[in-house]
């Protein structure tokens, strides 16, 4: 599928057919009409009179209008009220135009839907973002793709022509296409199972990226990680017959001056059985998602490779897998971080906070300005939030609000929740510095708190990213299975 912005009157393009968008509070509806060929006009009138259509949010209707017309067919998509229009719901329902013009089964098709007054280019990025998004399916572990229920079957929709009179359409094009194929490998790496997506295979993804967009990588193997101490982070991987992979991507602005320094830390935890603190087998397949901050952060490196922003930014994965073994920790063991900090493991699925301690450590190494990390940490920010909401924990208001407006720009929600201080006493330990789980209430606050302990004077936000990296249903322009979640948000941060 290719994208091409034309500075066309609407009714003057020609093709397969035509997405329109309509407010229910906006200019009457035969007055946005008159700007289509006046016999598609005049039968897109008729129709939406006769089925009472009103423009509601993400309401449609698909109309075909003749053969020797402009377009064949007429997809009139529901803006909703104009005072709450936003890039969010504008990339919705381009996502949603698009699956409909494709289940229309037109091939050339234009777009013409409003742009947010205020955001012009971002709103051209959020149209390609959303169709690219919706359209995106993946059939890579079927032995044939046809018609298998997942709506891939039919033509091809392979040119998408934008309405618009934005003059830098074409560059906002380009780039919204690097940030929707980035959030499509984050996608595809969550929705893999735990034996095809393994460390080695994130490495492997590492040193790919690097290769094609020219981004240094180093990959530390568990020697490695043992010389610099990770106690925390090896505890975890000894377990798995699969080796750790402690994943460091770098790039750097070409002219050697970055106006800042970031690190990105991705929870890397390629399947998460609990350890044996063992998960119920209700679910656990689920768990192959528990690498979603890692997917985000391999997925925002591809991106950047190729924005070359002038940020110096650091992608940091300590890959592995939580399993069970006689080589598995047991409930009770002590293991030590790089920092010296001392752990007792009470409980081994609260497996995801001990490899981001290192990770922490060494990020902070790196003398950043700011580290952000993501995570599918604990089940509780779901319970707190959630699915369609991260949490966002951090002692720098500046960073976190940051964050919170890249998430806006991105149409990825997020919410502050507290570090509240006085729960860390839950997590005190009578043989070792600290405990690795607190009480169950308030789980995803003791985790963040956990977190902070590895922390010593950087900037620092964390994502809880467990509910929003994973969809159960098609919505809007996400598909059943993982959303690449974050890879937008850190895009609009990094770029900000
Ligand atoms: N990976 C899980 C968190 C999770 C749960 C992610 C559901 C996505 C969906 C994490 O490692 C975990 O097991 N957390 C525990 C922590 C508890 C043992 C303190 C949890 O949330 O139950
Ligand atoms: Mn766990
Ligand atoms: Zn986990």
């Amino acid at each position: 599928m290719d994208f091409q912005a034309i500075d066309v009157a609407p009714g003057e393009y020609r093709g397969d057919a035509l997405l329109v968008g309509l407010f229910e509070d906006g200019p009457e509806f035969a007055s946005v009409l008159a700007g289509l060929e006046p016999a598609v006009a005049t039968t897109v009138g008729e129709v939406l009179g006769e089925e009472e259509f009103k423009a509601k949010l993400h309401s449609k209707l698909t109309i075909r209008v003749g053969n020797a017309t402009s377009v064949r067919k007429v997809v009139v998509i529901g803006l909703g009220s104009q005072n709450k229009y936003s890039l969010e719901i504008l990339r919705e329902c381009a996502g949603e135009g698009a699956r409909a013009l494709k289940s229309a089964r037109a091939v050339q098709a234009g777009v013409w839907l409003p742009e947010v007054k205020t955001e012009p280019m971002l709103s051209i990025e959020a149209i390609v973002e959303g169709c690219r998004l919706a359209l995106h399916q993946d059939e890579r572990f079927r032995s044939h793709s046809d018609n298998n229920g997942a709506g891939s079957g039919g033509p091809q929709l392979t040119t998408v022509s934008i309405i618009t009179q934005f003059p830098d359409a074409q560059a906002a094009i380009g780039r919204a296409d690097i940030i929707a194929e980035g959030t499509i490998f984050a996608r595809e790496l969550v929705s893999a199972p735990a034996n095809y997506v393994t460390p080695p295979y994130l490495a492997e993804q590492a040193i790919a990226i690097a290769q094609a967009v020219d981004l240094s990588c180093e990959i530390l193997e568990k020697e490695d990680c043992e010389r610099l101490g990770m106690g925390a982070y090896l505890g975890v991987a000894q377990a798995s017959d699969l080796p750790p992979k402690f994943i460091h991507l770098t790039y750097k602005p070409a002219d050697g001056k970055p106006r800042k320094r970031l690190a990105i830390i991705g929870k890397g935890l390629t399947f998460d059985s609990g350890g044996l603190s063992i998960k119920p087998a209700k679910g656990m397949e689920l768990m192959k998602m528990d690498m979603g901050g890692a997917a985000a952060t391999l997925g925002a490196a591809k991106v950047i490779g190729q924005l070359k922003p002038d940020i110096e930014v650091h992608f940091i994965v300590a890959a592995t897998e939580n399993m069970i073994s006689g080589r598995a920790m047991h409930p009770g063991d002590i293991l030590k971080a790089s920092n010296g900090k001392t752990i007792e493991v009470d409980n081994t699925d609260a497996e995801g906070r001990l490899t981001l301690a290192d990770a922490l450590v060494y990020a902070e190494k790196l003398n950043v300005d700011a580290i952000i990390d993501l995570a599918t940490l604990t089940g509780a920010c779901i319970v707190a939030l959630g699915n369609d909401i991260a949490g966002i924990f951090s002692p720098n208001h500046e960073l976190s609000q940051q964050i919170q407006t890249a998430g806006e720009l991105a149409g990825e929600k997020y919410w502050q929740l507290p570090m509240e201080e006085g729960y860390f006493e839950g997590m005190k330990s009578m043989v070792a510095d600290m405990r690795n789980t607190g009480s169950r209430e308030g789980g995803a606050i003791t985790a963040a708190l956990f977190l902070k302990q590895f922390v010593e004077k950087t900037p620092w936000a964390h994502l809880d990213v467990a509910g929003p990296v994973w969809s159960e249903k098609q919505k809007g322009y996400l598909n059943k299975g993982g959303t690449g979640f974050g890879v937008r948000t850190l895009i609009r941060f990094i770029l900000a």
